[in-house]
């Protein structure tokens, strides 16, 4: 019988694993989103990056940025952004694809990105005044640490928003989603990006992620404060809001 894997090994080995798969993924992942979505997932995004306090002047994270689609957003706001936008991802070969869509933007704008996991954020505390995240969450190995470090680097008065896959509340909602969730989008997944295993995960992984009520408790646990949630599109998708009072 082999050793039984100590917490930090596990974490560590779980993280290795998503590093590859999305980096293997990178290449086909914006044409997979717009496909698998009907083009939704641009609608979701452009809605959690509203509901962030804006700042003249203020610093914003991208948190597990994937290709800059979330990054993006904050560019695109009717009202402009007013400060300067910063992305962190593991994979470089997200990273890599996001560099492209921001030298391809007109004008091309300028994105700090760094390769950095979510559990070990590379800024000092008290750094930005908002953070998003956009179907990272889910994936991180210690979520409740990712969390933390979220806490750590946010300016008191800043504002954090969590986008995450939910499952719809109503029953037979509920069970149509699944089928195709479980046996639909993998097809298509697989297919299109010759990694069948990366969207068999995508299913399991939402169904492993916390119910609503215990992710926003995990929130707060972690030290966010004033933490509420609400569903989109049905509750295939709900977005988590928390600040930093202190
Ligand atoms: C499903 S994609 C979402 C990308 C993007 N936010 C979007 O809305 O399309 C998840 C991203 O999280 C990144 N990721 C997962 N775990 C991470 C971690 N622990 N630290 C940093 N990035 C992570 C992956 O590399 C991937 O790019």
């Amino acid at each position: 019988m082999g050793k039984p894997m100590h917490k930090e090994e596990e974490v560590e080995r779980f993280s290795r694993q998503i590093q590859s798969m999305f980096n293997a993924i990178a290449p086909r992942y914006d044409l997979l989103n717009r496909v698998l979505s009907c083009g939704v997932d641009q609608y979701w995004r452009k809605r959690a990056i509203r509901r962030l306090a804006w700042k003249p002047g203020g610093r914003y994270l991208d948190l597990a940025c994937g290709t800059g689609d979330v990054a993006l957003e904050y560019f695109e706001r009717r009202d402009g952004c007013p400060g300067q936008v910063c992305a962190l991802d593991f994979s470089e070969a997200m990273l890599r694809q996001a560099g492209v869509k921001f030298q391809n933007r007109r004008p091309p704008t300028l994105l700090p990105r760094f390769c950095a996991a979510a559990e070990a954020l590379p800024f000092r505390e008290k750094s930005f005044d908002g953070i998003s995240v956009a179907f990272g969450a889910r994936n991180f190995a210690d979520r409740e640490q990712a969390l933390r470090e979220m806490v750590r680097v946010l300016k008191p008065g800043g504002c954090a928003v969590i986008l995450e896959f939910s499952l719809p509340r109503e029953p037979l909602l509920r069970e149509a989603y699944r089928a195709y969730f479980d046996r639909v989008l993998p097809r298509i997944g697989g297919w299109v990006s010759g990694h069948a295993d990366a969207y068999t995960y995508l299913p399991e992984s939402v169904g492993e992620f916390p119910e609503r009520v215990e992710f926003a408790e995990m929130m707060r646990r972690a030290g966010f404060d004033r933490v509420r949630h609400r569903d989109m599109t049905f509750g295939i998708v709900t977005l988590y809001v928390g600040t930093q009072d202190a």
